[in-house]
């Protein structure tokens, strides 16, 4: 949830609102059952969760590892509406892709920090299938963190944060960190949040970090008014459809959606702007373009030494 109308629904609005979402909200949970009691097989589809990610592994043995129950609608962002099944399926399939970066560029994955995780779309794989010791989420909506403290493990530990970029996470002590769709909503302080994350990893440590580059401007280009993502750019700006005809800006754009509260932009990072700017602390060992849903690029960094 991020606007007001959404969360006053519960209670009144105060400070730390502003700084963050639903730090003290206590409305109920309305989970739907664990991938266990779904029929997730249904919704195996390629373009989601290609066959080489599961080496060979039956997808019945990820399914009946994860017992814990999926987060409703408004508690995993809005995302699979309607299709539970898919919700755990992308989940598994960039937990599974995170593992496969961390082996091609030989780091030893002990300990993982996932930046803007929500209820753990991608953590609870984590959890539920790997024995990694040392899991850290951290996440500007307080309700995501009560979630993931109410359903998962105690190895996990989560974070509450704000906008101001601080992450209360040890020097050089996470080996990969990881943000699905948060940079392309950080409008304010980004480069402190990149610092955040140089800071935690440990040398040689792995980003695996998703944005709108230069592939997503060229998907934006080619698409279809019905196209989702089209759609809410224009939303949010009306003279976007003129710019898409140039190329994609240099510098990094912001599109305001709300003056309200922490969360509250699309941001375009252009390729140039990111080897300039994020060049700065990771060495870009790729950008994967069209590599997280339908539109977004990964980018994969090496902290610089
Ligand atoms: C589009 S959702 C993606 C959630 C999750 N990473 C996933 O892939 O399912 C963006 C998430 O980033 C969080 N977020 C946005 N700005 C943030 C910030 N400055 N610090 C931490 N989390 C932030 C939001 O609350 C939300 O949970």
């Amino acid at each position: 949830m991020n606007d007001k109308a959404a969360w006053s629904k519960f209670r009144m609005p105060t400070w730390e609102d502003d700084i963050s979402l639903n730090h003290d909200s206590l409305a109920p949970f309305e989970n739907s059952p664990p991938p266990t009691e779904i029929p997730v097989e249904k919704f195996k589809t390629a373009d989601v969760l290609p066959e080489e990610l599961l080496e060979g592994r039956p997808l019945s043995e990820f399914i009946q590892r994860d017992t814990y129950p999926i987060p409703a609608l408004d508690d995993r962002e809005g995302y699979n509406r309607n299709h539970d099944a898919r919700f755990f399926i992308t989940g598994l399939a960039d937990y599974l892709k995170i593992r496969a970066a961390a082996k091609k560029y030989d780091v030893d994955l002990q300990s993982y920090f996932d930046f803007g995780c929500a209820s753990g779309r991608v953590l609870r794989h984590f959890c539920a299938q790997s024995e990694i010791p040392h899991l850290w989420g951290s996440d500007i909506n307080g309700r995501h963190i009560r979630w993931l403290n109410d359903y998962l493990p105690q190895r996990l530990k989560v974070i509450h944060n704000n906008c101001v970029p601080q992450i209360p996470i040890a020097d050089h002590s996470i080996d990969v960190v990881s943000a699905f769709s948060v940079f392309t909503h950080i409008d304010t302080f980004e480069t402190a949040w990149l610092a955040e994350l140089y800071r935690v990893l440990k040398p040689g440590g792995l980003c695996y970090l998703t944005v709108h580059n230069d592939d997503t401007w060229k998907l934006l280009q080619n698409a279809g008014e019905e196209n989702g993502l089209l759609k809410r750019f224009c939303q949010v700006d009306p003279t976007f459809e003129e710019q898409l005809k140039k190329d994609i800006p240099v510098e990094r754009k912001c599109y305001r959606y709300t003056d309200v509260g922490p969360y509250r932009a699309l941001v375009v990072h252009s390729n140039e702007y990111l080897q300039k700017t994020w060049g700065r602390y990771f060495d870009i060992l790729e950008i994967r373009g069209k590599a997280h849903g339908y539109m977004q690029s990964v980018l994969i960094g090496r902290k610089k030494g």
